[in-house]
């Protein structure tokens, strides 16, 4: 049993709290937010993750994990701590790193023994180094001390699945020993674990996110070609995915990357590239295009609509993907604001994160399911391609609307069924599909006399 403190009760804080104490650690979680700290002492998440609630419960009764506001409690026994603490983005698009900072000196202020500090948090590359200094400078007398990177992959939504079977460890320091010891610590979760130096750990994280969110604005760019082209971009992906070296992962075409992490790490690393003089066009251009998406879908909405002002739009999912209540960054806020401006009134349903929706956009009129928000709706946008969506009685979702128009920002429906059935649909990319070819070829038999 390793003495574990983990500073931040986020998203993954909170998970690698929970996964450490359920691997047979004892865990101190640590927060400065004191509500978020009494509700988890009385059983109440500050985030939905699915099955984190049973986990966090298992372990708390088993005396494994624990919840505090304390520094000094929460590095009385610590042999490890964790920094997962937020990097939210600053105005010109650098991460902003006050949090780490303060997490820094409180732990510098409250060590009495030897630790391994072991930083979580998306961090520009070189902040290791500025937060060894950090607490060298803080702590009120000499204690050994090293500094791990030891960035996350986790997904939220399939958080506790990443954690126990990681694709890769990655651990950066100057210091063998203590990589060492926290390569042991991950022991049991039998993975590739990677040891490097402390600034290439930070870049593998940055790397990995920014050519992920490039498979995602380079599949967008090809479904905006597709759709001009006539061909369908879910069949392109599909067809692209079977080579080996391209993969069939992230290249779903739609409203493009949201959440916490891709936008802020795509545009911290194009910061810390021009502040070194180096070029970010790419990263430039992933940025753009994902942006360009949320505009095209209300663009498309509009022509289908012949005009925004007075209609009513309803929107069918909030989340920036599935399965999370994450609504940090997500297109279907910026997207309800934009109709807004444009006059629309904008109605939506999502099976998770209204409550929080309601407070961020008080303007948005919420319904309790998908069929109650088609009722007085102009049309539909599917914003978030939840299970659940992908099931319904679309004859009656038809007949409920004012008009049958949806307008399929994930892809999650057939364009020829929806035709079929009598809606006026656009996706993203999706071609002129089959009904329309077939229209098509009789057109030039006609022509040809074939
Ligand atoms: C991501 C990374 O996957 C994880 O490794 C990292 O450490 C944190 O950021 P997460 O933000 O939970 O995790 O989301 P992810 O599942 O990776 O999806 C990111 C965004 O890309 C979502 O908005 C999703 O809708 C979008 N996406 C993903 C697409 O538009 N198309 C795809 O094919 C895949």
């Amino acid at each position: 049993m390793k003495q574990i403190s983990v500073i931040g009760v986020g998203y993954v804080g909170l998970v690698t709290s929970a996964c450490f104490s359920d691997l047979g650690n004892r865990v101190v979680a640590l927060d400065i937010d004191a509500d978020r700290i009494s509700g988890l002492i009385d059983g109440k998440l500050p985030i939905y993750e699915p099955g984190l609630e049973e986990l966090v419960a298992r372990n708390v009764v088993a005396n494994r994990l624990s919840f505090t506001t304390s520094y000094p409690e929460a590095l009385a026994v610590a042999d490890f701590v964790f920094i997962a603490v937020g990097t939210p983005s600053g105005v010109d698009g650098e991460a902003d790193l006050q949090h780490v900072r303060s997490a820094a000196i409180s732990i510098a202020k409250a060590m009495t023994k030897p630790v391994i500090v072991i930083n979580k948090s998306t961090v520009p590359v070189g902040t290791g180094d500025w937060v060894a200094e950090i607490i060298r400078s803080h702590q009120p007398k000499p204690i050994d001390f090293s500094v791990v990177s030891n960035p996350e992959f986790l997904r939220e939504g399939a958080a506790i699945g990443d954690f126990m079977n990681p694709s890769r460890i990655v651990l950066g320091s100057l210091d063998r020993e203590a990589a060492d010891r926290v390569a042991q610590l991950h022991f049991s979760l039998r993975s590739p674990i990677v040891i490097c130096d402390l600034r290439t750990a930070e870049m593998i994280k940055y790397a990995s996110n920014a050519l992920l969110a490039t498979k995602i604005s380079f599949i967008n760019e090809i479904a905006n070609i597709c759709e001009a082209l006539g061909a369908d971009v879910k069949e392109v992906a599909a067809g692209m995915g079977y080579d080996p070296r391209i993969g069939h992962s992230f290249l779903d075409a739609g409203l493009g990357f949201g959440g916490s992490c891709f936008p802020k790490d795509v545009m911290a690393l194009a910061f810390m590239a021009e502040e070194q003089g180096r070029d970010s066009q790419l990263l430039q251009a992933v940025l753009d295009i994902n942006t360009g998406q949320r505009l095209q879908i209300i663009e498309k909405t509009d022509q289908l609509l012949g005009g925004l002002k007075g209609k009513v739009i309803g929107l069918l999912g909030l989340t920036f993907k599935p399965n999370t209540d994450d609504l940090r960054d997500a297109p279907a806020l910026e997207i309800a604001q934009r109709l807004i401006d444009r006059g629309a009134k904008v109605r939506a349903y999502d099976p998770v994160a209204m409550p929080r929706a309601s407070e961020l956009m008080p303007d948005i009129i919420m319904a309790d399911d998908p069929y109650q928000l088609a009722e007085g709706c102009d049309a539909i946008i599917v914003c978030t391609e939840w299970n659940e969506f992908k099931q319904l009685d679309l004859e009656r979702l038809r007949d409920t609307l004012k008009q049958p128009i949806v307008v399929d920002g994930r892809n999650i429906y057939d364009p020829d069924q929806m035709r079929q059935l009598g809606f006026r649909y656009r996706g993203m990319g999706r071609g002129y599909g089959r009904t329309q070819l077939a229209a098509q070829g009789e057109a030039l038999e006609r022509i040809t006399g074939r």
